[in-house]
Formats: structure tokens, C-alpha cells, sequence
């Protein structure tokens, strides 16, 4: 634990390695490109000028701090204090946009022209296209056919900014497949092009990277809880699990303290909970596969958690205990997603709504003690799933 407190503040070990996870497993063509952005994100990370510029535009185009809001209704019928990190209040509804504002300015400052990005939810997508508006950069986004479906929204979001997307139809058509597809691309144009990765996973220094980009949710949160709760730090901190950017963020503000970190993966995407170690665009972590070790599908109803990989920073928090990990299943998400409607008047995406579906749960069957404090981080709105649960009612 001690290790990972002292590399969280600087660096991973070694090519990015979070115990035997992270590591840079890409062709050839591409170790010169990871390690310029790697020199890059180092000599940027330090600079005070870029500091600047990111918070800059953090507070006055992004709207952070972002509150935390304690959900009053909920937590009186749970018994416990549940403090809500509100990253849906984002500019483009999603946390993702604290990352790739970083990324985009690392991108200029290294002269690039043009943006890649893979993406699931769309989320990551819109944030890109945003970013690249913003900051003059071209954007080109790979997205499965089954995600354009099921995430038609964010798509005419994407080209109404402005950026190319492009359809990916092989595989299982989702997030796996669009980082693939974004990845053998970022090959044949990694001259002019900058690859804009959507969350904490990837070659290093891309886990390390996103980290730092997302920990000012955590940081935030942190704060926040001082001001607010008598213990200062809370009992509980909860986010759910996709590739990991969110909980990897939000857990970084609380590594050094007892609270009780806790990420919840799609069961269906469970990455940690049912996958095993093995190689994945680019690094190594826990990946769902089969005996043969060929990569098996996930699967989840919402876009952005069905990938069958985690980032490597939190199969290495789950081996060594400091974090644990949980599911959350399709019916108790969408009843979650209800619940909080309801009760706080707030529309959180289906992805969120896995971390609030493990709260319930674990209030209701004593897992969370009556008087707990809670920090749960609401990763994104509800306004790009309405289609999804509007079929389901
Ligand atoms: C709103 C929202 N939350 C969470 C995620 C999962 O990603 P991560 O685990 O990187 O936070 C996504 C991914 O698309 C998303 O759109």
C-alpha cells in the first residue's frame, strides 16, 4: 500500500506497472508514439503554465468544482449520510470531460492536429468532439454499430460538433471492438494525430495519465467531506467500474485514508470479479476470457461498462485489498436509476446507477452500517439512456 500511495503522487513503476499490472504491450510502430506522449504528459504534469490553463478552463467552461450533494430523502430511508460527487453537472453531462480537456491541451502543446478517440456510451466521444471545437483539432471517433444503436443521442451530439464518426462492425460491435479499431488507426496516422483515450487503461502512460486528469473529482471530494462530515473522511467511497476512470479518480483522493473504497463492476462486465489475468489493447490486467484465453464479450445495458477489460491500477487496488469490488445487475440498475429519480429528483446514467444500486443493497442488508458516511461519485446524466428505459416501461 505504501508503494502505491508514493507512485500515486508521482508515477507508476517501471513501463507503468501497478504491481505485476499496466506495462506497455503494443506493435513496434507504436512504442516511439507512447513513449512521446509519456515525455509529454511528464514535462506537462509539471509545468505550472499547463496547470493553469487546465484549471482555467476546469472552472469556467467545465463548471468545477462540481458539489457534492448530500441526497437527503435517500439517506434518511437508508440511515446513513449519502453525499453525491456530482460529475453529471459537468458541461457535456459526463466526467469524462476532465480528462480530455487534459489530453486535448497535452495534444496542442505536442502539435498535433487531430484527435482519435474510441468510445461506448458516446460520453467519451461527445467530450472529444467538444474538446477538439474548443481547442481547433480535428476529431475522429470509432464507435460500434451496436453502441451507435443504442446511444443515437450522443452520436448526432458528436457530428453536430463537428467530429467524424466512424462506424466499427466487427466483433461483438461495442467499446472492445471501437478501441481496436482506434487503435490500428492511431498506427497509420501517428504523425499528426494524437490518440485520446476515454479512460484509465491502455499502454502506459495512459492508466497514470487519465488518473492524474480524473483525480480532481477525488481531490475535490476530499475537500469537500472536510468541510461536512464530523470524521472529515467518509466511511464508504463508491463509483462504478467501467475501464475504471471515474473510481480511479474519485479512489485517488482517498487512498491515504480509512475509508473503505469500493467499485462496482456491470455484473455481466466483470472484469475484476470474474476475469483473469491477461493482455488487452495494450496493457495488462483482469480480462474476461475463456479457457483458450480468447477474449469473451461483456455484457451490460449500459454502453459504458460493458468492456471486458478494467484499468490495471484497480486489479492491482483489488489483489493488494486496498479497494473492493462489487456488481450490480441490468434489473437492480434500472430500479436504482427509479429510485433516485424519485427520491432526489435526479436523472443519473445507467452507468452511475450501478454504484447507487450497490448502496441500496448494501444499506438494506447491513454491509453499510446504520450512521455510515457515504461518498458516492454520480459519474454522469441519465439524458443519453432515456431511450434505453423508455423501451423497458
Ligand atoms: C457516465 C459514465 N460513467 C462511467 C463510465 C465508465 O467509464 P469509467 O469506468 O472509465 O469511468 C462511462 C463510460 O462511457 C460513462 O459514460
Amino acid at each position: 500500500m505504501d508503494q502505491l500511495v508514493r507512485a500515486d503522487s508521482r508515477r507508476p513503476a517501471g513501463l507503468g506497472r501497478f504491481g505485476e499490472y499496466g506495462g506497455r504491450f503494443v506493435p513496434e510502430s507504436l512504442v516511439p508514439a507512447c513513449e512521446e506522449v509519456e515525455r509529454a504528459f511528464a514535462e506537462a504534469w509539471a509545468d505550472p503554465v499547463f496547470h493553469a490553463e487546465l484549471h482555467h478552463l476546469l472552472s469556467v467552461y467545465v463548471g468545477r468544482p462540481t458539489p457534492l450533494t448530500p441526497a437527503v430523502r435517500l439517506s434518511a430511508e437508508l440511515g446513513i449520510t449519502l453525499l453525491l460527487k456530482r460529475e453529471d453537472l459537468t458541461h457535456t453531462g459526463s466526467h469524462k470531460i476532465n480528462n480530455v480537456l487534459g489530453q486535448a491541451l497535452l495534444a496542442r502543446r505536442m502539435g498535433k492536429r487531430r484527435l482519435i478517440a474510441e468510445t461506448g456510451a458516446g460520453q467519451h466521444g461527445v467530450a472529444t468532439a467538444t474538446a477538439g471545437a474548443l481547442l481547433g483539432l480535428d476529431v475522429t471517433v470509432f464507435m460500434g454499430e451496436r453502441d451507435i444503436e443504442r446511444q443515437e443521442l450522443n452520436v448526432f451530439r458528436m457530428k453536430m460538433l463537428g467530429a467524424e464518426v466512424v462506424p466499427v462492425t466487427a466483433g461483438s460491435r461495442t467499446l472492445k471492438d471501437a478501441t481496436s479499431e482506434a487503435f490500428r488507426h492511431w498506427v497509420t496516422v501517428v504523425d499528426d494525430s494524437y490518440y485520446c483515450l476515454g479512460s484509465a487503461l491502455g499502454p502506459h502512460p495512459y492508466p497514470w495519465m487519465v488518473r492524474q486528469f480524473q483525480r480532481v473529482i477525488g481531490d475535490e471530494a476530499r475537500a469537500q467531506c472536510a468541510g461536512r462530515l464530523s470524521a472529515a473522511t467518509p466511511d464508504f467511497v463508491v463509483a462504478c467500474v467501467g475501464g475504471g476512470s471515474n473510481a480511479a479518480g474519485t479512489f485517488a483522493g482517498f487512498l491515504d485514508t480509512p475509508a473503505r473504497l469500493i467499485g462496482v463492476e456491470a455484473a455481466g462486465g466483470a472484469a475484476i470479479g470474474a476475469g483473469r489475468p491477461g493482455v488487452l489493447h495494450g496493457f495488462r490486467s483482469r480480462v474476461l476470457q475463456d479457457e483458450h484465453g480468447q477474449i469473451t464479450e461483456a455484457h451490460s445495458i449500459s454502453a459504458g461498462l460493458d468492456y471486458p477489460g478494467v484499468g490495471p491500477e484497480h486489479a492491482y487496488l483489488a489483489e493488494t485489498g486496498r479497494a473492493t469490488y462489487v456488481t450490480a445487475d441490468d434489473a437492480e440498475v434500472v430500479a436504482a436509476t427509479h429510485r433516485l429519480a424519485r427520491s432526489e429528483g435526479i436523472l443519473c446514467a445507467l452507468e452511475s446507477a450501478h454504484a447507487v444500486a450497490w448502496v441500496l443493497r448494501a444499506a438494506q442488508d447491513g454491509t453499510i452500517p446504520q450512521g455510515s458516511t457515504v461518498v458516492l461519485t454520480l459519474s454522469g446524466r441519465g439524458d443519453k439512456d432515456m431511450a434505453t428505459l423508455m423501451e423497458l416501461s
